[in-house]
């Protein structure tokens, strides 16, 4: 998706992806990463996510990042938090105590801002991508954390012939080939999820698979690019 076209979700405030309460799969999974309560976690994409507010509440520093400054925002006003700014070239970011938001294109990050970072939370963030950009997102996203970083990865799994994404199916072989290389990618569970945004019910979808993923650095050392 063009970045057009989030930018204008945001100012049209179609944002069905967005969730009222944090996600239930992260309290049940998360402990899976063995973190540390200070360790800092990057939430790619990450909208105005209440997560990055659960996350936070178990004592983690949180780096965000998103395209729109609505989003952003919005974050901070609901959280009753007033930022402060500062900018480097392409990024606005915004920070107030446990968070850190960087405003911008995510595949223009620079790797100074994820620099502490030990672990990564994605919900909505991969599957938002078409199929063509998921392989520089997995790339961009190692690079970013050095591969070193533990990752809790929610996916979707349906028939995409009967609805175009996004959010988009990214069937476990993908996620596999994608990130297999530099971390150990394990499936905590796959299971039907019947919370759906409407346009799921749409199409005559009751259902799709949700999937968990916890996956481990292999190694401390440089990461490799996918080659899918
Ligand atoms: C499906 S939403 C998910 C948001 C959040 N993770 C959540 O769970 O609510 C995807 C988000 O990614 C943002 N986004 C899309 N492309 C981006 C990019 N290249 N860089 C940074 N953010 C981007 C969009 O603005 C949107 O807020």
């Amino acid at each position: 998706m063009e970045p057009e076209f989030w930018l204008e979700r945001w100012q049209q405030s179609q944002i069905g992806f967005h969730q009222a309460e944090p996600e239930p799969l992260l309290p049940k999974h998360w402990s899976a990463l063995h973190l540390s309560a200070n360790s800092t976690v990057f939430v790619p994409l990450c909208g105005k996510s209440l997560d990055m507010v659960w996350l936070a509440g178990q004592g983690h520093k949180v780096i965000g990042n998103e395209l729109s400054q609505i989003a952003i925002d919005d974050f901070f006003a609901e959280q009753d938090l007033t930022p402060e700014v500062r900018t480097v070239p392409g990024f606005t970011i915004k920070s107030a105590g446990p968070y850190e938001l960087w405003c911008g294109d995510f595949f223009a990050m620079p790797a100074i801002a994820t620099r502490n970072v030990t672990a990564i939370y994605d919900r909505a963030a991969l599957i938002a991508l078409p199929p063509a950009i998921r392989k520089l997102y997995a790339t961009k996203l190692t690079e970013l954390t050095h591969g070193t970083a533990k990752t809790l990865l929610i996916t979707l799994e349906y028939d995409q012939s009967i609805l175009p994404g996004p959010p988009h199916s990214v069937p476990g072989k993908e996620v596999q080939d994608l990130f297999a290389i530099n971390w150990q990618v394990t499936e905590l569970i796959c299971e039907q999820t019947l919370t759906l945004s409407p346009k799921f019910k749409q199409h005559g979808l009751e259902y799709v698979d949700q999937s968990v993923y916890v996956m481990s650095p292999r190694t401390n050392e440089p990461a490799k690019a996918a080659t899918k």
